[in-house]
């Protein structure tokens, strides 16, 4: 039915206002006791032997939302309706901005991905965290804040903006992330190295636990998945060192070449992130190596081109104990995250592991003892 719909409908709308459209819809409906009730018994199930601990918070599940779907935070109830069993919002950075210029998302439907190279368009910190803070949440869900630079605030201010978002947003966030991976921020990708992650992840981390006193305020970082491999063992040493909660793997890449691609270059030349199916191998090679890497010390969240159970799957047995999707919502609908939740359970109750936790990075392991 949704892919009819797709066909009709939304692949004849621009990218980005199908994605209002949808938005304004799923909206609604969260808004109508009686339409969300029965959409989030029709398309949230629980299952118990799903449930999730992860950053010591505990979940319904393991499969959430992706950052950049919610930016400002209007549909978390919405997309707790759906299925998602933590959202991400974000990202949000220290001041308002409209992001770039329109047309600015590519649908490669060849490909099942998209490219975007959105820019941050979002309210800003000061907003987003009086939206939060106002929020009188329906359904019992898990927010994660994704925090990143202001764009034109240059590189080397970059610690204060985001420990500004840090302060305001802290005490709505179950989780915070550092983003310092996408691709449509000038410069911002250069925060990955080491020289300038430890700052910048000291400062937040010292500017959570100033603002809230009351718990740990669990952070993570967010990586690209174009880093070169021996970037990546370091951003996983880096975090070891500082303490960090989590790494998120991975946002969009800059990379066309390599990767399969059917769409023609009027699409592939377009300048942005690419995600969806394409990144696939990619995202689970660096969730892998992070593993290999940290093993059980930090918490992993797998995320790039999850469009069924059996990715989802893969990803936890590569390591991850999260895991997040975005662009095979757009493509598969309403009825993606119960899709991938169902086929999970199924999954584990033929696997063996008794625990979903048992089957976290169960391949990397075996792969290690070879
Ligand atoms: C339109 C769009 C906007 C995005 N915006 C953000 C963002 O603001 N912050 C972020 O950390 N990631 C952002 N992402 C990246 C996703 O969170 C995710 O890491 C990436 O798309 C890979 O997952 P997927 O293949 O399931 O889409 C965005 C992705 C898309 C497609």
């Amino acid at each position: 039915m949704y892919k009819l719909f797709f066909r009709l409908v939304f692949k004849r709308m621009d990218p980005e206002q199908a994605h209002y459209a949808a938005f304004r819809w799923i909206r609604l409906a969260a808004r109508i006791p009686v339409l969300r009730t029965f959409a989030a018994a029709a398309l949230a199930p629980r299952y118990k032997e799903l449930r999730t601990e992860a950053l010591g918070l505990r979940m319904h599940g393991p499969f959430g939302l992706a950052a950049g779907f919610d930016k400002n935070a209007v549909a978390i109830d919405g997309m707790a309706m759906l299925g998602f069993d933590h959202i991400e919002i974000g990202t949000v950075t220290g001041e308002p901005q409209p992001g770039n210029p329109k047309k600015r998302l590519f649908r490669l439907v060849a490909d099942r991905a998209l490219i975007n190279r959105m820019g941050f368009n979002n309210e800003g910190s000061a907003a987003v965290a009086a939206r939060l803070a106002a929020r009188n949440p329906v359904f019992r869900t898990t927010v994660g804040v994704n925090i990143g630079k202001t764009k034109v605030v240059p590189e080397a201010e970059a610690a204060a903006d985001y420990v500004k978002s840090t302060e305001r947003l802290a005490a709505h966030a179950d989780y915070l992330v550092v983003n310092v991976s996408s691709p449509n921020t000038p410069g911002l990708r250069n925060l990955q190295a080491t020289e300038s992650l430890r700052p910048l992840l000291t400062a937040v981390r010292e500017a959570a636990d100033r603002t809230v006193t009351t718990r740990r305020v669990p952070l993570l970082v967010k990586i690209a998945p174009d880093l070169a491999d021996e970037d990546v063992d370091a951003v996983a040493d880096l975090a070891v060192e500082l303490g960090l909660d989590g790494i998120i793997a991975t946002n969009t890449t800059i990379a066309r070449e390599g990767l399969g691609l059917k769409s023609g270059p009027e699409l592939l030349g377009e300048t942005g992130g690419l995600s969806g199916a394409p990144l696939k191998a990619r995202s689970l090679e660096v969730l892998s190596r992070l593993y290999a890497r940290v093993g059980d010390r930090i918490t992993l969240v797998g995320v790039g081109g999850i469009e069924n159970a059996e990715d989802a799957w893969q990803r936890i047995l590569a390591g991850a104990t999260l895991v997040q999707g975005y662009s095979a919502f757009i493509y598969e609908g309403p009825f993606y995250a119960r899709a991938i939740h169902k086929g999970l359970a199924a999954r584990l109750a033929t696997s063996p592991y008794a625990t979903l936790a048992e089957a976290v990075g169960a391949e990397t392991r075996k792969k290690a003892a070879l």
